[in-house]
């Protein structure tokens, strides 16, 4: 409520609940608080032994909000499915909006001094935006729902891959922690020089351009990339 009244661009509410009741307890205190959209952040862990339901406790979670809000409601996922692309087929079917590609899960290491369990870093690297644009690439033409990509992107040229790869929408968090909202204006002013450069005037002229590439079957063409990979290795 406070977010909503002292800016003038759209808030989306982001929560994480654990017992149906709570989803839609949360979920309707946000609609009623002015958000103008929610993201579920459905962080079931795969390494959860006692839930058997895993995969359909989302689609529960889905059902649930949707019958009690009427803003448009996006999931943010994890990137642990059975068949993957299948799931997530199905999940942008079910009526939400949008779907976030991908929530980051707690990364561990360990001290072999020590010889304990850690954290790897709490913020992400540039390296971990390979395996969004892999999938936003892969769904974007398959979903029917909008892919807003999230996890490793901290650059202007990030966020043009990942709209080439036909996101909709970006979210940016260990970035920002780690150079201050500035980084806001310096990715905007990358976009906007880039696609001058190329002569774009609007985001829908290159939204998606390169995630054809992986055309028909996405599996083919990994193998092949794969095996061309290798066979240059002398
Ligand atoms: C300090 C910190 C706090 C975060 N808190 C939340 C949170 O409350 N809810 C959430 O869905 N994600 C949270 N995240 C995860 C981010 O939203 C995002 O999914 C993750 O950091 C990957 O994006 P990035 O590579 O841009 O950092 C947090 C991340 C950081 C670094």
């Amino acid at each position: 409520g406070e977010a909503k009244k002292a800016t003038s661009i759209p808030i989306i509410g982001s929560i994480n609940c654990i017992s149906n009741e709570d989803w839609i307890h949360f979920t309707r205190k946000m609609e009623e608080a002015g958000a103008d959209a929610l993201e579920l952040n459905i962080f079931l862990n795969p390494a959860d032994f006692s839930n058997k339901e895993f995969e359909k406790a989302y689609f529960r979670i889905i059902e649930k909000v949707l019958a009690t809000v009427k803003i448009p409601v996006a999931i943010k996922v994890g990137k642990y499915f059975t068949r993957m692309g299948l799931s997530l087929k199905a999940l942008s079917e079910t009526g939400i909006s949008a779907m976030v590609l991908f929530n980051r899960f707690y990364t561990p290491d360990i001290d072999i001094e020590k010889m304990a369990l850690t954290a790897a870093n709490l913020f992400s690297t540039r390296e971990e935006q390979h395996e969004t644009l892999r999938w936003i690439a892969i769904m974007s033409e398959r979903v029917n729902c909008g892919l807003a990509a999230s996890t490793g992107i901290h650059n202007g040229e990030d966020v043009i891959k990942m709209l080439l790869a036909g996101a909709r929408a970006i979210q940016v968090a260990s970035t920002l922690y780690k150079n201050g909202p500035v980084q806001i204006n310096k990715i905007l002013t990358k976009i906007n020089a880039w696609m001058t450069d190329k002569g774009f005037d609007s985001l829908e002229q290159f939204r998606g351009k390169v995630s054809g590439g992986y055309g028909d079957d996405p599996s083919a063409f990994e193998r092949m990339q794969f095996m061309k990979h290798f066979s240059e290795i002398r």
